[in-house]
């Protein structure tokens, strides 16, 4: 199998997307990171860790589309940055045994970017497709019969004597990956076979992560210390294999380069890592809305200006592991903290008081 990658604009792309402040704990890749990230890919089913039950399902589909010696059908993954979007559609190619051609949608602005590389596929091939919300609507329309009934609808001539010509392409399996699959056009995800959602990982899934990477980079680790790298990795394996290299770094430089639970904790601290994970952009936020608005309901837009972040990144990239800790709510009419936050931050809730002193 070989990965060929068009992802010229890749880099520009998901730099708009930065911003935290921390940049250890950011759950998207960082340009320095690539090389390393690749080096430590799980290229087969069996390395690559949790995502279990989305895991036996593609198994089987794959199993079956060998059958039929038929190609996949087509694949949607969404979920937050890190989690192992990418990684996943590796390991499909390398189970079906196909080549793969790595693009993101903002690469594909122009209509002929799509139709060259739609054109240049041999059959079964897979064209994965990042950031896939972001395609624009020429480029949808011209995927559509692709992934339908694999033909290229193109026109020539001008106005009166304008023909469409039907190209027909190799059965290919596109498969796109999304941080936000609400901003999917409906029309494109209906045409995605299999829509899957990628859950962040358990303390207990994210340690087998970090002892696979250690045993890659000949880091010593124990299983205490892997444990308390994966409970501060906020659920997602791209923070815990970088928490693991300055973990490292920290151990060789002021230890003997093994990594313990208490050599672990005194450098996650000094990262000013919490132990739930979180950074100063997250502490920040959460006692924005605590100390200014009373633990909210407050907009989101309003947190953004107060805290010097932009919406995008706070949405996409604190928000969710903050909702799937439990320490901030969504509703209607803005974010929440919960209780778990006053307790985390060491913040006694006025309204809990309050409501004692009542008695
Ligand atoms: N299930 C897993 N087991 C082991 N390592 C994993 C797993 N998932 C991800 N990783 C590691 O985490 C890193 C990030 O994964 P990946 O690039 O696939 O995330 P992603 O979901 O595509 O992120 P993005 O939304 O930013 O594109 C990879 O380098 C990979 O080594
Ligand atoms: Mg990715």
């Amino acid at each position: 199998m070989s990965i060929i990658s068009d992802n010229n604009d890749f880099k520009s792309a998901k730099s708009l997307h930065s911003g935290h402040k921390n940049p250890v704990i950011k759950p998207e890749t960082l340009e320095a990171d690539k090389n390393f990230e690749n080096s430590i890919r799980p290229k087969s089913f069996d390395a690559y860790i949790g995502q279990t039950a989305l895991k036996e399902t593609l198994k089987i589909t794959i199993e079956a589309a060998k059958k039929r010696e038929q190609p996949l059908d087509h694949l949607l993954f969404y979920g937050p940055p890190g989690l192992g979007k990418t990684t996943l559609a590796g390991v499909i190619a390398e189970q079906m045994g196909v080549d793969i051609r790595i693009t993101s949608a903002p690469a594909l602005e122009r209509p002929r970017d799509i139709i060259g590389i739609l054109m240049s596929l041999k059959g079964g091939e897979i064209l994965f497709i990042d950031e896939i919300h972001r395609l624009n609507k020429i480029a949808e329309e011209i995927l559509y019969p692709a992934m339908e009934d694999f033909f290229l609808d193109m026109t020539t001539g001008k106005s009166q004597t304008v023909k469409t010509l039907r190209v027909p392409l190799p059965k290919f399996t596109l498969i796109g990956a999304t941080t936000k699959a609400g901003e999917l056009s409906g029309p494109l995800r209906d045409r995605f076979g299999i829509i899957h959602r990628l859950e962040f990982y358990t303390e207990d899934e994210l340690a087998q992560v970090i002892k696979r990477t250690a045993g890659i980079l000949n880091i010593e680790i124990t299983e205490e210390g892997a444990h308390a790298i994966a409970r501060r990795s906020r659920g997602t394996p791209r923070i815990a294999n970088r928490l693991i290299k300055r973990v490292s770094d920290f151990a060789l430089v002021k230890h003997d380069g093994k990594i313990t639970e208490g050599v672990a904790n005194e450098s996650l601290d000094i990262l000013k890592i919490d132990t739930f994970g979180l950074d100063t952009t997250d502490r920040s936020l959460l006692r924005l809305i605590i100390e200014k608005y009373d633990g909210g309901p407050v907009g989101v837009e309003t947190i953004a200006a107060a805290i010097g972040e932009d919406v995008r990144t706070i949405e996409d990239v604190c928000e969710p592991y903050l909702l799937q800790a439990g320490l901030l709510q969504r509703t209607p009419r803005g974010r929440k903290v919960s209780p778990a936050a006053y307790r985390h931050l060491g913040i006694v809730d006025r309204d809990i008081n309050d409501q004692k002193s009542l008695f």
